[in-house]
C-alpha cells in the first residue's frame, strides 16, 4: 500500500481532491462501540496460552503478553475506576446527574466499553475499563477464527476485528474518546463541571501508550509498517474533520443560545482583561475580527503546514478553506457550508496521506514549516503551542529513528526546553515559546 513517494504519484493521489469525494471511498468500518457484535469479555483474552503470558513468546507472530502489558501499565485499565474518584463525584454533582458517574452513560461512553445491554456477553465486565475489545472490536465472531491455523488478518476483519493497524481507522478510534465525535464529547459544560481539558495528538499518544505490540520498534523486522509521520498526519486531518462534524451536528454544535464553546480558542475568553493580546493569525486573512471568539485553529494550522509540504496548490486550498471558515464563524459567510467543505477536504487529505510515504526531505520540510508557523506568531494560545510541540516532536522523532537527523541530540535538547515552557497552561508565555522555537530552528536547519 505504501507507494514510494514521487511527485507524479503524489499528484495522482491528490488529483482526486479537485473533484468531490471519490465515489470509490470505502465506508469507514464501524467503531467498536457501534458494532452489532457481542462483546465477550477481557477474561477470554487473558489466558496464558493466548495473550496472558508474562513474557513474550519468541516464535509467535504476536507478543502474547498483551494482557499483562495492558493490565499493569496501560492507563486504559483504570479508565472506569476513575469514575469513582472524588473529582468524578464533583463533576457528576455539578452536572446534576441523577446517577453516580460510574453508572452514567455520558461518562461510561468514553471511560468504558459501554455497549448496549443485549450485546454484553456473559463474561463482560464494565469495570474492566477500556479493554481489548474496546479497541480491537467485539470478538463474538472473530474470537474463534483468529486462532485457527492459517487465520489471516483480512478474515479476522471480515469477522468484526477492528483494523487498528490502519492509520485512518486507528485515528477514528482514538479520536472518538480523546477528541470527541458527534456521539460523545467533553463539552464546555463538562469542563465547567470540572473535567480536565483534553489534549491529544495521535502519534504522541500512540507512542506514550505502553506498547503491547511490535510495530513501534523501527529496528524490528516489520519496522517500516510503523510510520510515525503518517500517523501524525492522518491524525491531524481527521481531528479537523471530526471538529467540523461536531460543529455541524445539530445536537452537538450548540448549547443553549451559544455554539459549543469547546470548539473555540479557550484563551479568547479565559484571560485577564488587563492583558490585551488580540492579533489576527497571519495565515487566515482579513475575515478575522477582534472581540469575536475564534474557532480553535490548532489542528487547522498543522493541516496547513502538512498540505503545503505536499504541494503548493493543496496548501492554498487548505489556507483558503480555513480562512473562509474563520470568517464565517465571525459572521461573514455560511458557516455550515464552509464547515462541510473543510470536512470534505480534510477527509480527502487523510485518504491521500494514507497512500503516501514521506521522504526525509519532506519530513524536514514539515518540521521547519511547523516551527515557522510558530515564529510568525500563530501559536499565540496554549493549545496551539501544545499541539505544535507534540507535532514537531512526532516528526522529529521519526526522522531521528530513521537516522536522518544530523543534529539529533541538539534538536532533542531544544525540544526538552520547549516542553518545560508548556508545563503550566495558566502561565504560558508565548514570547518565550517563540524564542525557544528560534533556537530549535537553527539546529533543525543543520539537517
Ligand atoms: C469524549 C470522551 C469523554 C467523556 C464523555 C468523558 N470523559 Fe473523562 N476523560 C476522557 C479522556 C480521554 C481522559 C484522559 C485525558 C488525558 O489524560 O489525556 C479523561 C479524564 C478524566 C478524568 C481524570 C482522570 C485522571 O486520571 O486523573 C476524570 C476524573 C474524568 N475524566 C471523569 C469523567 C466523568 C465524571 C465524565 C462524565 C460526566 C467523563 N469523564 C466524561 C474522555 C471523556
Ligand atoms: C487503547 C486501544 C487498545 C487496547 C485497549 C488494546 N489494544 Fe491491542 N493494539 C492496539 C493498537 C493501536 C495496536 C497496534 C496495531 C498495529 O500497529 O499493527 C494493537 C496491537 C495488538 C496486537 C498485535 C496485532 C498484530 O497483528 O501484530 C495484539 C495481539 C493485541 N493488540 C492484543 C490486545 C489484547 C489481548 C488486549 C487486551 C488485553 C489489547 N490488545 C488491548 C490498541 C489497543
Ligand atoms: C473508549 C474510549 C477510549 C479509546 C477508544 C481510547 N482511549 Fe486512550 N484513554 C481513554 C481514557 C478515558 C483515558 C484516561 C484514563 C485515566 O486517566 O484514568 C485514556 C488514557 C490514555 C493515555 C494515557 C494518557 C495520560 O495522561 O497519561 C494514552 C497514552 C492513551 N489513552 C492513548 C490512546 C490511543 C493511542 C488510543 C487509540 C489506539 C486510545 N487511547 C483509545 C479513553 C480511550
Ligand atoms: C466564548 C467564551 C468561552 C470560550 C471560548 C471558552 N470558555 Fe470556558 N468559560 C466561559 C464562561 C462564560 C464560563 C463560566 C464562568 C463562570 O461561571 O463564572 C467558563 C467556564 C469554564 C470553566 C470553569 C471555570 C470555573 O470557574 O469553574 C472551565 C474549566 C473552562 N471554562 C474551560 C474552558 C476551556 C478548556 C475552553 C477551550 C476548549 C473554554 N473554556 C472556552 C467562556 C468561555
Amino acid at each position: 500500500m505504501n507507494k514510494c513517494f514521487t511527485m507524479a504519484a503524489l499528484l495522482t493521489v491528490f488529483a482526486v481532491s479537485a473533484a468531490p469525494l471519490p465515489a470509490t471511498a470505502s465506508p469507514a468500518p464501524l467503531l467498536p462501540y457501534q458494532s452489532p457484535d457481542k462483546t465477550i469479555g477481557t477474561v477470554n483474552c487473558a489466558n496464558s496460552m493466548c495473550h496472558g503470558a508474562i513474557t513474550n513468546w519468541k516464535d509467535s507472530r504476536v507478543l502474547q503478553n498483551e494482557y499483562v502489558t495492558w493490565s499493569r501499565l496501560d492507563k486504559h485499565t483504570r479508565a472506569t475506576a476513575v469514575l469513582n474518584n472524588e473529582r468524578s463525584a464533583r463533576i457528576a454533582h455539578n452536572l446534576g446527574l441523577k446517577e453516580p458517574a460510574s453508572q452514567a452513560a455520558i461518562c461510561l461512553d468514553c471511560h468504558a466499553h459501554n455497549v448496549p445491554e443485549q450485546l454484553r456477553g456473559e463474561r463482560f465486565v464494565m469495570s474492566d475499563g477500556i479493554a481489548c475489545e474496546a479497541c480491537h472490536g467485539p470478538a463474538e465472531r472473530w474470537v474463534r477464527t483468529h486462532v485457527v491455523a492459517g487465520a489471516n488478518h483480512a478474515d479476522n476483519i471480515a469477522h468484526g476485528l477492528y483494523p487498528v493497524d490502519q492509520p485512518i481507522a486507528r485515528a477514528r478510534l482514538c479520536l472518538s474518546c480523546h477528541f470527541g465525535n458527534a456521539d460523545k464529547l467533553v463539552t464546555h459544560r463538562l469542563m465547567g463541571a470540572g473535567h480536565p481539558r483534553l489534549s491529544f495528538e495521535l502519534e504522541t499518544f500512540s507512542m506514550v501508550e505502553p506498547a503491547h505490540f511490535r510495530q513501534k520498534e523501527p529496528d524490528h523486522g516489520e519496522a517500516l509498517r510503523w510510520d510515525g509521520v503518517k500517523i501524525w498526519a492522518v491524525g491531524q486531518a481527521l481531528a479537523v474533520s471530526q471538529s467540523m462534524s461536531i460543529l455541524l451536528d445539530p445536537k452537538r454544535g450548540h448549547d443553549g443560545i451559544f455554539p459549543e464553546l469547546v470548539l473555540f480558542d479557550c484563551h479568547a475568553c479565559h484571560h485577564p482583561m488587563s492583558e490585551t493580546r488580540w492579533k489576527p493569525h497571519s495565515e487566515f486573512g482579513p475575515g478575522q475580527a477582534p472581540g469575536v471568539v475564534r474557532l480553535n485553529d490548532a489542528n487547522l494550522l498543522m493541516l496547513l503546514v502538512l498540505a503545503r509540504q505536499i504541494n503548493h496548490d493543496l496548501g492554498e486550498r487548505v489556507r483558503i478553506a480555513a480562512a473562509r471558515l474563520q470568517a464565517a464563524s465571525a459572521g461573514s459567510g455560511d458557516l455550515a457550508s464552509e464547515a462541510r467543505q473543510m470536512r470534505d477536504l480534510a477527509e480527502t487529505l487523510a485518504r491521500g496521506i494514507d497512500e503516501l510515504q514521506f521522504t526525509p526531505a519532506m519530513m524536514r520540510g514539515l518540521a521547519l514549516g511547523l516551527v515557522d508557523e510558530g515564529l510568525s506568531g500563530d501559536y499565540s494560545d496554549y493549545s496551539g503551542a501544545e499541539q505544535a510541540f507534540m507535532s514537531i516532536s512526532s516528526v522529529v522523532d521519526f526522522l531521528n529513528r530513521q537516522k536522518s537527523l544530523a543534529a539529533g541530540a541538539e534538536v532533542g535538547a531544544d525540544l526538552n526546553r520547549l516542553a518545560l515552557l508548556l508545563r503550566d497552561d495558566e502561565h504560558f508565555k508565548p514570547a518565550e515559546f517563540q524564542a525557544q522555537l528560534r533556537t530549535l530552528r537553527v539546529a533543525l536547519a543543520r539537517g
